[in-house]
């Protein structure tokens, strides 16, 4: 798949200028069309494209065409913006010999195009984020379950925002915390319908949630930290190397950017108090496996944080919350009763509390899979669907 005309797989000015001609040339999309760009096909990329051909097959208008696909190693387009077919096109793009240019001539590339263009964000790249204020200030609408760009630098997140006030390009980034689950949209909605949001608690991380739901269950003894770390990991849970989930810099990285849409100005998900889980004597163990080697030796520390919490008839679980009024964000572990809502979570489920004026003590509560291909996915298209709305 890619141009009929090898030579003008190059994005650069001089192919813009011949899309250009192309479009002159009475090839002008059709008034209601939107075009889609896809960056990352994996675990979620591959079931949003999944999700976006059911909608295309059942969504007569606007016209859906994909006129840019990529992984960081291969690239599928056209230069004349012709369709990219969604039937196989994972396998299309993996067969493809087209490496992805730039980002800025992607940028260049997609700004020309004919009709209104949403870029999909599935990669996990600060480098794609980083070219969101760019994108945006140049009209592209983006959705993204990225967490990067959200929680990273505050002057990111400003520059983003500004770009699209200024261009009125928009970015949806449901999926960046609870994946699927409605966490962003509802926060938006209670500050955005008056209420006063006070207190946000959750666990915001599966693989926390597995850990210490089978470390600590409210009924029983529960196996050892180490072992359950290595049937968390057996069972896919955690990352490659486990420490990328157990030093909390996910958790922080979601708290950041709830604590942004509450309006505190968090400059960064390390300017705030986060509990790491890595024994200091591990944190340069050379890889995953020497640390989970290794991680045997460390259990005391985590059998006496537990014991301490059953002496209080408590369990503990790892949290992350932000105290609106004290501007407070905080990631570690806390001790909560066996009946509290958090304490009784299930497998790998994340639950997320909001307090506010109008809910009173009894917080509005999400919860449900917080990771997971299809239904982080389902959070990408359904911004996918809300930026149509207001575009097409
Ligand atoms: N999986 C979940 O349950 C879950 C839940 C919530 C949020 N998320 C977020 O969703 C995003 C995608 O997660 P995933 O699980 O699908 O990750 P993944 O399986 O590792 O896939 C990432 C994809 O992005 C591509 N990619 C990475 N850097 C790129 C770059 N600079 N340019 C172009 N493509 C690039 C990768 O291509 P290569 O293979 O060529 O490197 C790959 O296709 C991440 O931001 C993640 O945090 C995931």
């Amino acid at each position: 798949m890619g141009p009929e005309n090898p030579s003008s797989f190059q994005l650069g000015t001089s192919c813009l200028v011949c899309a250009r001609f192309v479009h002159t040339q009475g090839e002008m999309a059709a008034v209601n069309q939107v075009y889609i760009a896809v960056i990352g096909a994996g675990g979620v990329g591959k079931c949003f494209l999944s999700q976006l051909q059911a909608l295309a097959a059942r969504k007569p208008s606007p016209k859906l065409s994909l006129c840019y696909i990529a992984t960081s190693r291969k690239a599928l387009y056209n230069a004349d913006y012709s369709p990219v077919s969604l039937d196989g096109v994972t396998e299309t793009l993996a067969a493809s010999t087209q490496a992805p240019p730039p980002l800025s001539q992607v940028i260049d590339y997609l700004a020309a195009a004919p009709a209104k263009v949403v870029l999909v964000d599935n990669t996990s790249s600060q480098d794609v984020a980083d070219a969101y204020p760019l994108a945006l200030s140049r009209g592209l609408n983006i959705v993204t379950p990225n967490k990067k760009a959200f929680s990273g630098s505050y002057k990111l997140w400003q520059d983003i925002f500004r770009a699209s006030a200024t261009s009125g390009a928009k970015v949806y980034h449901e999926s960046s915390v609870g994946a699927g689950l409605p966490v962003i949209s509802t926060l938006k909605d209670l500050v955005e319908t008056g209420d006063k949001v006070t207190k946000i608690e959750g666990v915001f991380s599966g693989t926390m949630s597995f850990l210490f739901n089978s470390f600590a269950p409210t009924h029983g003894q529960g196996g050892k930290w180490s072992e359950e770390v290595k049937k968390a990991k057996a069972l896919g849970y955690t990352e490659p190397d486990p420490r990328d989930d157990l030093n909390g810099l996910d958790v922080a990285r979601k708290l950041t950017i709830l604590a942004r849409l509450a309006g505190l100005p968090v400059e960064s998900p390390t300017s705030f108090p986060v509990q790491s889980l890595i024994p200091k004597e591990l944190e340069s163990s050379s890889s995953g496996d020497e640390f989970l080697d290794k991680l045997p030796a460390f259990d005391q520390q985590m059998e006496d944080t537990k014991a301490a919490a059953e002496k209080a008839h408590k369990v503990v679980r790892f949290v992350g919350s932000i105290d609106v009024a004290t501007q407070q964000v905080k990631v570690g572990l806390e001790q909560f009763d066996r009946s509290h809502p958090i304490a009784s979570l299930k497998g790998s489920d994340n639950i997320i509390s909001f307090y506010t004026e109008r809910y009173g003590t009894n917080p509005l509560i999400i919860q449900g899979a917080g990771a997971g291909g299809d239904v982080t996915a389902m959070g990408v298209t359904g911004d996918f669907i809300r930026v149509l709305s207001q575009i097409a």
